[in-house]
């Protein structure tokens, strides 16, 4: 249970990731690799983690033709990442191909495949009145979550309010991953849809995703700790 919380490292460089992991003594804890620590380090940044012993999500979201995206997965695999995610909004045969280049690219190890349902920064205001998208965000959860399980992904990137129905349909073993993730007394900043760890667990999730609630705690190291006791000590309904 002390790996599923991945700390999102949404740092500009590698120096200032490792800082933030040394100063805070957090060698070790499960990380997350958005965009912009990769495009900025590279592969690079992937095994040095990976040599200090971390287990990685790399969070790229990938979302292209169906065949940039195998070509690119097929590339990434190589890296032996626990995770890489694209949208499901590619459509199936983007995921199809994600996974072939996943496999392909290098079928001895088990790289997990994530899809990105409706990004927790966005409501459903802005699915229906920006993307032309209509009806319930839920269901807008559930069905992407369906139809990209259907087409090859292991779990999906949802909220925490959207876990126990994407469970319902999608099985117990489907993974859901969840950030828009809150301690108590923190900033909600840019998220919409936001939980903390306890209702996140209690709601069925497998992996939180935490960024700021800890890289801009007063003590991150306490605000690391916090979270994986409130995980821990919350059961799934
Ligand atoms: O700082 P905060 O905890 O909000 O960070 C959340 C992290 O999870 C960010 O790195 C963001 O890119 C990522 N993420 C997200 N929503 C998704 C997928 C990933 O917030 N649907």
């Amino acid at each position: 249970m002390k790996e599923s919380i991945y700390l999102a490292l949404d740092f500009p460089n590698w120096q200032e990731a490792n800082s933030f992991i040394e100063d805070n003594h957090l060698q070790g804890v499960p990380v997350k690799v958005g965009m912009e620590l990769y495009y900025r380090e590279g592969p690079r940044i992937i095994e040095r983690l990976k040599q200090n012993n971390h287990k990685i999500f790399l969070d790229l979201k990938l979302h292209d033709i169906p065949t940039t995206v195998m070509r690119t997965m097929s590339v990434l695999s190589s890296l032996e990442v626990d995770m890489v995610n694209i949208h499901a909004l590619g459509g199936s045969e983007m995921i199809q191909r994600a996974r072939e280049g996943l496999l392909n690219g290098n079928p001895n190890f088990d790289t997990k495949l994530i899809a990105v349902t409706v990004l927790t920064s966005m409501d459903e205001q802005v699915l229906n009145n920006e993307m032309g998208i209509p009806g319930n965000l839920l269901e807008t959860t559930v069905k992407l979550s369906s139809f990209a399980q259907k087409a090859g992904v292991d779990g999906v990137v949802c909220s925490t309010h959207e876990v126990n129905r994407v469970k319902a349909i999608c099985g117990e073993d489907f993974i859901t991953v969840t950030p828009g993730i809150r301690l108590v007394d923190s900033n909600v900043n840019d998220q919409k849809r936001v939980a903390t760890p306890s209702i996140a667990r209690k709601n069925g999730a497998d992996y939180l995703v935490i960024g700021r609630s800890i890289t801009q705690a007063e003590n991150p190291k306490k605000a690391y700790e916090q979270a994986l006791v409130e995980w821990e000590e919350s059961t799934c309904n």
